[in-house]
């Protein structure tokens, strides 16, 4: 369901030229990027005022006021296997961006939390549509100018205007965001340098080598985070010794 479509712009992305449709209104940028597939398009980017049902990681709600930046990158990847590794990107590309322009120094939390000392600026969310063509939506959520959080999340998150105290340009932060990632989609990507990317996000990951402890469907479960495998999997070293690996779930540092 789309309402109120504002405008679109072009914009040389490196290798082809991309497309930037913006709302003011969706129910998700996810769900829009998906209708998109229909018409077999691709080389796209989604991006909304507001979304009025916005799903983040592991079906949970994500708050998607306005204030924040809530865009979904359509991609056709030539490779599907290695998805994972393009919410890796997403994430070293907002925390780049969020460097650059707000000078935060925001940090990746695994698998895919942007985060200023622990409370949560931003997340990733990829989803695959798979068929006779291959399309993967990268959804990217930034709290940016917002001043208020739901009673539910208020402990839990923050905007990079509340840390800074002063609002930023949404535009300057989504041009950075898209073309910072497409530049590691092109380069990195699309070329199976997959370690790259891995190199990049350990560059801007803070939880690596922490005790953590770490919630996933099986349950809690604390452990040192020794590492993280060639697909993405946090690998936790428990009080045994043993290696355990974590594909799903989310880790505190404790
Ligand atoms: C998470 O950390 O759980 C991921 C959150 C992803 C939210 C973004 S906002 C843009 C896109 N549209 C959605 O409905 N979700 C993603």
């Amino acid at each position: 369901m789309s309402r109120m479509k504002q405008n679109s712009e072009k914009f040389y992305n490196g290798m082809s030229k991309l497309k930037i449709h913006h709302f003011k209104s969706l129910s998700s940028t996810q769900d829009k990027a998906k209708e998109y597939t229909k018409k077999g398009l691709s080389n796209l980017v989604v991006v909304s005022e507001v979304q009025t049902k916005s799903r983040g990681r592991l079906n949970r709600k994500w708050v998607s006021s306005k204030g924040g930046l809530w865009i979904s990158i359509l991609v056709k990847p030539k490779n599907i296997e290695k998805l994972q590794y393009l919410t890796f990107a997403a994430a070293v590309s907002v925390q780049k961006s969020i460097r650059k322009i707000a000078k935060i120094d925001a940090k990746i939390k695994w698998p895919n939390d942007v985060h200023y000392k622990g409370k949560k600026i931003g997340g990733i969310l990829t989803e695959g549509i798979f068929g006779k063509e291959n399309h993967v939506i990268v959804g990217i959520g930034l709290n940016v100018n917002q001043t208020k959080f739901p009673s539910e999340i208020k402990n839990l998150a923050t905007s990079l205007k509340i840390i800074a105290k002063k609002s930023f340009d949404m535009k300057k932060l989504e041009k950075n965001i898209v073309k910072d990632f497409f530049n590691i989609f092109n380069s990195c990507y699309n070329n199976g340098k997959f370690d790259k990317i891995l190199a990049l996000w350990k560059d801007h990951c803070d939880t690596l080598d922490k005790d953590v402890e770490a919630t996933t469907r099986k349950g809690k479960i604390s452990g040192f985070v020794s590492g993280v495998d060639n697909d993405c999997n946090l690998l936790l070293k428990l009080k045994t010794g043993e290696i355990m690996k974590i594909a799903e779930g989310d880790i505190k540092v404790r």
